[in-house]
């Protein structure tokens, strides 16, 4: 299957900017246009069929053509297609899963706020807890700590949280500070116990809270596995630091839940894996399977406390999103839920994770191969190799990354290519058969890339 890998000066330029590429790559000569999507499937106009094997960007969990899915949007829209949520009203269904979210979510006592995509409520949440800290008196609390390498969305607020592609937007806004990724592979010292690395990030983290003016930090951002660092999976000893100096100093933990919320990573929700406590969760994506934009805010107990009476003094909330709230995404994601419960659809992603798991430790040894990482139904190949001594061996890695992307999409396979990494994450309905063809195509494009070196 013969992809162009690259566009020459007369080719077409697209009337539309596509994200995640070079801006002049916007060409109909490497660009793919799909047209439709049947399960994991998804098919582009010159009829090639790809195994959307990371959900396309971690979001169309339940797949492609759920009909019962669609039906039940189809039904919102005959019933109620739109109504606002603001000035004492909003629709029936934002109220039931409002109520539903709240028996589910990761903290204790949630009041939920919706957006339409994980950016906004990345943003809406950050600026509640501003709210919240000028309504407690201390409106210097505003600065947010996210992670490098971590992605929190594409607004300025929420890429500003995001550890990363600052400079050329003018970023981050002031009031955003960043630590150390946790990638135990590629920056521990040769021999470094994950005990000793995880006290070595708190320790980080405990520094740049003394440096920062007393009382001037709200919240710490952090997804409970990074997809966009390259699948980083914390140690078990990681978290428990973390999140000890953050009560150390009365700092909310945000759980950025936008990928591992809904199944991913073997549980509901990754801050379960993770064995985590959130102050507030944020969910998008999944939420819907992506068939609606929807997110949503699950804001902990003191904060929706500090809202409420700082409106009291304040007055109104001067925030509203008209699509938020929107009645045909609150349907879409109370349907989600119901199919995910259902099905047990939970129970399946980690069966099937499980058998990638075990699929793809049989290319640990591999040359190109460093490392391989799964959690649920999740995985990463890091091509950054260390050797008997424990010292980095290779500067390619990167490189190989995009090689093996590449043959992998030629072999009709989309990964996600993050750094050094390509990660897998197929919707959450993948069949055991169809694992076993990623694997399969995994170990060609492994080989095939390896011969041509
Ligand atoms: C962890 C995480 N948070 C937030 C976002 C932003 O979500 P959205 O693209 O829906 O604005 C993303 C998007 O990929 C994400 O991966």
């Amino acid at each position: 299957m013969a992809t162009p890998q690259t566009y020459v000066a007369e080719d077409e330029r697209l009337p539309l900017i596509i994200g995640f590429q070079r801006v002049a790559e916007n060409t109909n000569q490497i660009t793919r246009f799909i047209e439709h999507g049947r399960g994991i499937y998804v098919y582009d106009t010159d009829g090639r069929e790809y195994i959307e094997a990371t959900a396309s960007f971690y979001a169309a969990s339940l797949g492609y053509q759920n009909d019962e899915l669609i039906d039940a949007i189809a039904a919102q829209y005959r019933e109620l297609p739109f109504v606002v949520s603001a000035l004492h009203r909003t629709s029936k269904g934002s109220l039931d899963l409002a109520e539903k979210l709240t028996e589910i979510l990761p903290v204790a006592d949630p009041h939920l706020i919706f957006g339409s995509s994980g950016s906004e409520a990345i943003d809406f949440l950050i600026k509640l807890l501003r709210f919240g800290s000028v309504a407690r008196g201390e409106p210097e609390r505003k600065t947010i700590i996210g992670r490098h390498g971590s992605y929190h969305g594409a607004t300025l607020a929420s890429a500003s949280v995001t550890g990363g592609h600052h400079a050329e937007f003018g970023l981050p806004l002031p009031g955003f500070s960043h630590v150390s990724q946790v990638d135990y592979h590629g920056d521990r010292e040769p021999q470094e116990t994950s005990a000793e690395f995880s006290s070595r990030l708190a320790v980080e983290l405990e520094a740049l809270i003394a440096d920062q003016p007393m009382g001037s930090i709200a919240a710490m951002v952090a997804e409970p596995i990074s997809f966009s660092a390259g699948f980083k999976v914390p140690p078990p000893e990681y978290f428990p630091a973390i999140t000890s100096v953050l009560d150390g100093h009365g700092i909310d933990l945000v759980v950025d839940e936008v990928i591992t919320g809904f199944g991913r990573t073997g549980n509901l929700f990754g801050a379960q894996t993770f064995g985590l406590k959130p102050d507030h969760v944020v969910i998008a994506k999944g939420i819907t399977s992506a068939y609606f934009p929807l997110s949503a805010v699950g804001l902990g107990r003191d904060l929706y406390a500090a809202l409420e009476d700082g409106s009291e003094k304040i007055g109104t909330l001067a925030h509203a999103s008209t699509m938020a709230a929107h009645p045909v995404g609150a349907a879409a994601a109370l349907k989600v839920m119901e199919i995910i419960e259902r099905d047990k659809l939970v129970d399946h992603a980690a069966v099937m994770g499980e058998r990638l798991a075990k699929g793809l430790a049989r290319f640990e040894d591999h040359p190109l191969v460093g490392e391989i990482r799964s959690v649920g139904l999740g995985a990463s190949l890091d091509f950054l190799r260390r050797d008997d001594a424990d010292c980095i061996v290779n500067s390619d890695a990167d490189e190989v990354s995009l090689a093996i992307y590449n043959t992998l999409l030629d072999m009709g396979v989309v990964t996600r290519p993050a750094g050094r990494n390509i990660v897998i994450a197929p919707p959450l309905i993948v069949q055991g058969s169809e694992i076993d063809e990623i694997v399969l195509r995994v170990g060609k494009a492994l080989d095939l890339v390896q011969s041509q070196r």
